[in-house]
């Protein structure tokens, strides 16, 4: 690696967050540019809050690691719109604290992630996938992705572990989605956090009298409130539906898009493992993350001062050819271990595993099933979910050639 004496300061930058110009599957250029200048640079926030921008694969993954830094969210700024000073994170939110409390919520939430119950789910899962693409068959040959297939099964699965009733997905689907939405405004977030409390509340209080096998009911023998539970359902039902539907469905159009790549999945199957690592690198779908300097803490040559923030763009580490040789190619032969696309630290995604194997399942069962599988629209037509902090496809418009029995 060489090192070149950085440029005089510069002016501070806000945030690149458009997305959707140019290559649907590529971080914002201007992300690039700042990345090979500084990997830690000045960032002006929305709400006038002057804190940093880290682009760097090394300098992001440092500062998630760094106890120094802080995910207390009274202490942090958005850098994607003025939400003025932002409340502590809710009770049983694991997101929003640092340790000891986190520690203590996430050991709890380890034990019951337990190695019986993912096994059990990795069988659920190719059910669930083998259900709907028997219904996208059936009701072929086109079809949204999104809706019949990327959409439900994370969905099914996260109800399933958590035992949430999928019958009343349309109570909380939309209620999660708005939570997720960069445009919605205090009230609008006040108000659905509100409802999936009370639909959560009312069940946690249902397994006391009426336990059964899944995660919120073990919880309810372990050491927590109710509000204490409550809160940690809904993080986990927000956190477990939109994600791992994302990669699914922006995955598949990231391989459509890439015939080579998707040939060499379909040749080889035992490549699934890797490329769903690789496809978790080039399209890191939830980002930025956000942290706050706990005191004076020097990096990269220069002082962040106690009480600023540091916005980790995950998405600019996770292209950084100092870390992965010719980043913007989508390679599911390389060796992408390694990328920020679940975090790192202490509140490195804690439902991983669950959407690895959800990823590695449904992914190829979709390109098994439809050999000729393609886009039934031109790739430039597909509509991005462009405000929202996980990034995606709006819908896939998918078509194939319809088998024949002779
Ligand atoms: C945390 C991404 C699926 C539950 C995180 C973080 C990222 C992430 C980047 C770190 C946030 C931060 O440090 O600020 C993803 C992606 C997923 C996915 C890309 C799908 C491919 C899931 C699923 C669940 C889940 C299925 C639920 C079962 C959580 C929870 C945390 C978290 C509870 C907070 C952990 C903590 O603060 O200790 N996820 N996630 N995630 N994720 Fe995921």
């Amino acid at each position: 690696m060489h090192h070149h004496t950085p440029p005089p300061h510069p002016e501070p930058v806000t945030l690149p967050v458009n997305r959707t110009e140019g290559c649907p599957f590529d971080p914002p250029a201007e992300l690039a540019r700042l990345r090979e200048e500084r990997p830690l640079t000045r960032l002006r926030y929305p709400d006038g809050h002057m804190g940093w921008l880290a682009t760097g694969h090394s300098v992001v993954r440092e500062i998630l690691a760094d106890r120094r830094f802080s995910s207390r969210q009274e202490l942090l700024h958005s850098p994607i719109m003025d939400l003025g000073e932002l409340p502590p994170a809710m009770v049983g939110d694991l997101t929003g604290i640092d340790a000891p409390e986190h520690t203590r919520y996430r050991r709890l939430l380890i034990g019951s992630f337990t190695v019986r119950r993912m096994r059990a789910l990795t069988e659920r899962v190719e059910q669930i996938t083998t259900e709907h693409l028997d219904a996208m068959e059936r009701e072929g040959p086109t079809a949204d992705l999104v809706e019949a297939y990327a959409r439900p099964v994370p969905a099914l699965m996260i109800c399933e572990l958590l035992g949430v009733p999928y019958a009343d997905r349309e109570l909380f689907q939309d209620h999660a989605a708005t939570l997720l939405t960069q445009s919605a405004d205090e009230q609008e977030r006040d108000t659905a956090l509100t409802a999936l409390h009370e639909y959560l509340r009312n069940l946690v209080l249902a397994k006391h009298t009426e336990p059964t096998d899944d995660l919120l009911s073990d919880l309810t023998a372990a050491d927590l409130t109710d509000e204490e539970l409550t809160g940690i359902g809904s993080l986990l039902l927000v956190a477990g539906l939109d994600t791992t539907a994302n990669m699914i469905a922006h995955g598949t159009f990231a391989l459509l898009s890439n015939p080579d790549q998707l040939a060499a999945l379909r040749a080889d199957p035992d490549l699934a493992d890797q490329a769903v690592e690789e496809l978790m690198r080039y399209l890191t779908i939830a980002d930025p993350g956000v942290r706050a300097a706990l005191e004076d803490v020097e990096l990269d040559g220069q002082l962040i001062r106690a009480g600023e923030c540091v916005t980790l763009s995950l998405q600019a580490a996770n292209r950084d050819p100092s870390r992965f040789p010719d980043p913007d190619t989508l390679d599911l032969r390389r060796k992408a271990t390694g990328h920020l696309g679940f975090g790192h630290g202490i509140h490195q995604c804690l439902g991983q595993q669950l959407a690895r194997v959800e990823m590695r399942v449904a992914i190829p069962a979709l390109l098994a099933r439809f050999p000729s599988l393609r886009l039934a629209v031109a790739p430039e037509d597909v509509p991005m979910r462009a405000a929202t902090n996980i990034y995606g496809v709006e819908r896939l418009p998918v078509t194939w050639a319809p088998v024949t029995w002779d």
